[in-house]
């Protein structure tokens, strides 16, 4: 650090000194009594909790009391006149106990009382939440089972007349009822992902989420986000996703129909021998 540099900082350093003594000189020319400031009620509470505090003294810029002065008689009567003698009638400054109840809240109360309001507050809206999280479960909506109603109905829709494929969106469940191969690759192999001759799968892209429509012409899904292309029953077939559509758990009703449990994600790989040819035709979002 140079010398100017130095010579700066010193001056700083003065300057900030004579404020800060000039800043304190002050206040105490203020003739700021803390003990004024103390409200009836700090005092009740010290008061009752046993601290003894000193008297207020007067400034001589307040008012003094008068001092009082006997009447002096009239002057033809001596004894009075003689005796006529100013008493000064000291003031006497008294703390009059209060009761709690007529002091009012006390500062500890309030406190108390805030971090009473502040927990409960934090407490509901944590309860709410959770609720809220659990909510679908309890209600029967997205998260738990969802019955899209009688198999053979589901299946006489997705199938057209020409044999080409419609999947039936439930939009409770947030999935596509499609048909099922005959035959279904190994990655399915034990998992609750086929009932009565559909699958139930989720509208999410799995590579970040978009909602993947379905594509006529090509006979699949493609996702227009990214390029993600996946065949009739949601096997991968191209782009960034790493694995097939996800999908849930089914199973059938004694009465037929089809029950869709959203609250089980079935994950599977990319399919190395896919169950259904893609593209069948022409495809929505173009490329390869
Ligand atoms: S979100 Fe579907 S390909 Fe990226």
């Amino acid at each position: 650090m140079s010398g100017d540099q130095l010579l700066l900082v010193g001056v700083a350093v003065l300057a900030l000194a004579a404020a800060v003594g000039a800043f304190a000189i002050a206040a105490r020319r203020s003739g700021v009594d803390w003990r004024k400031s103390l409200s009836d009620e700090t005092r009740a509470a010290d008061r009752s909790a046993g601290v003894e505090l000193p008297p207020v003294p007067v400034s001589s810029d307040e008012p003094q009391p008068e001092p009082s002065v006997l009447p002096i008689g009239a002057a033809d009567e001596p004894v009075q006149a003689a005796a006529a003698v100013a008493v000064q009638v000291e003031t006497e400054q008294r703390l009059v106990e209060v009761s709690p109840e007529e002091s009012g809240v006390t500062r500890r109360q309030f406190f108390n009382r805030a971090l009473g309001v502040t927990f409960g507050t934090f407490s509901g809206l944590l309860g709410t939440s959770m609720l809220a999280f659990a909510w679908p479960r309890i209600s029967g909506g997205f998260g738990s089972d969802v019955n899209a109603g009688p198999v053979g109905d589901l299946l006489a829709q997705a199938i057209n007349a020409d044999g080409s494929v419609t999947p039936v969106f439930v939009p409770e469940a947030r999935a596509y009822v499609v048909p099922g191969p005959p035959q279904l690759s190994d990655e399915f192999a034990g998992k609750p992902v086929e009932a009565g001759g559909v699958m139930a799968l989720w509208q999410k892209c799995v590579h970040l989420g978009c909602r993947v429509p379905w594509c006529s012409t090509s006979q699949g899904f493609e996702c227009p986000c990214h390029g993600s292309k996946y065949n009739g029953i949601g096997e991968y077939n191209a782009g960034p996703a790493p694995r097939n559509l996800d999908r849930f758990a089914v199973e059938l009703t004694d009465g037929g129909d089809l029950i869709i449990k959203t609250g089980t994600v079935v994950e599977t790989p990319r399919a190395f021998q896919p169950s259904v040819s893609y593209p069948q035709g022409p495809s929505c979002i173009g490329g390869g």
